[in-house]
């Protein structure tokens, strides 16, 4: 069965940080699993103060469940060449793949940017290549090196 979603801020649906830091751990976790550096849940607790970036939109089922998240952060694989910002922490869970709702998460962090006045956003990705180019995203021949291989850096023009 489809089902429909709606795009809000984190700060909107800070009741989501802890699923959404289960999330983290399973997907990333190298970085925030038990033994990694990062910390999602102040990560998440960062993305969600409504300062303007880092900032995260996410996806809630009709239900108010969270299905997905982007961010939007000014570091990331990439930011040694000078580039950024970065969509980033880009999560869709899986049972809820394959509808749409990377595609407007994708949207929303792309409307932030440019409601902050941002001329272009990056993107260092392998899972999600063929969104992006649908999106709009263009390869822009540079790379980055992750724990991943290296990895294409795409970037959006958003006057465009
Ligand atoms: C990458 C990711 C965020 C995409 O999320 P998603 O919600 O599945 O994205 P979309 O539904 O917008 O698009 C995914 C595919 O579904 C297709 N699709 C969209 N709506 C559809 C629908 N109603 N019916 C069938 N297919 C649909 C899209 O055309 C796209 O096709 P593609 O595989 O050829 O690119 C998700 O797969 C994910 O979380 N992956 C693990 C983490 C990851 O790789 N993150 C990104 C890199 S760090």
């Amino acid at each position: 069965m489809d089902e429909s979603f709606r795009i809000v801020s984190l700060e909107d649906g800070r009741n989501a940080i802890p699923v959404i830091a289960q999330w983290f751990c399973d997907q990333w976790p190298t970085w925030y699993g038990p033994d990694g550096p990062g910390d999602a849940i102040a990560d998440l607790e960062g993305w969600a103060d409504g300062s303007g970036i880092p900032l995260a939109r996410i996806a809630l089922s009709e239900t108010g469940d969270p299905m997905g998240i982007a961010a939007l952060k000014p570091d990331g694989l990439g930011e040694e060449l000078g580039l950024g910002p970065f969509l980033s922490a880009f999560y869709v869970r899986p049972d809820c793949r394959r509808r749409g709702v990377g595609m407007a998460l994708t949207r929303a962090i792309e409307d932030a940017a440019r409601s902050l006045g941002i001329a272009s956003v990056y993107g260092v990705t392998d899972g999600a290549r063929g969104l992006l180019m649908r999106a709009g995203w263009l390869d822009t021949g540079l790379t980055a090196q992750s724990e991943r291989g290296v990895l294409p850096i795409f970037c959006r023009n958003l006057a465009s």
